[in-house]
């Protein structure tokens, strides 16, 4: 089990929190691997000022992460971990 934690801390929030939420929401929906991966939301990763939204996926933190960038991270980061 994948385990992505976004970060919903007030900085986080106003910078796109919640459309990065939906936007993994339809990836995994439209990859049907809900039974593999968790999406959870996270107080403040302490990352505020490298702009974008922090994400936890599996042991990795990510910061500065903009809805755009979703779709390749999806492919080279999460769909990876879901498939090993
Ligand atoms: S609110 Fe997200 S890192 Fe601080």
């Amino acid at each position: 089990m994948v385990i992505v934690q976004i970060c919903v801390g007030s900085s986080c929030f106003l910078r796109g929190a919640p459309m990065i939420i939906d936007k993994l929401l339809e990836l995994v929906a439209c990859h049907e691997i809900s039974n593999h991966l968790t999406l959870k939301g996270s107080f403040c990763m302490e990352q505020c000022s490298k702009g974008g939204v922090s994400l936890r996926i599996g042991d990795d933190l990510l910061t500065g992460v903009k809805c755009e960038d979703l779709p390749e991270l999806f492919e080279a980061k999460i769909l990876p971990m879901v498939r090993r």
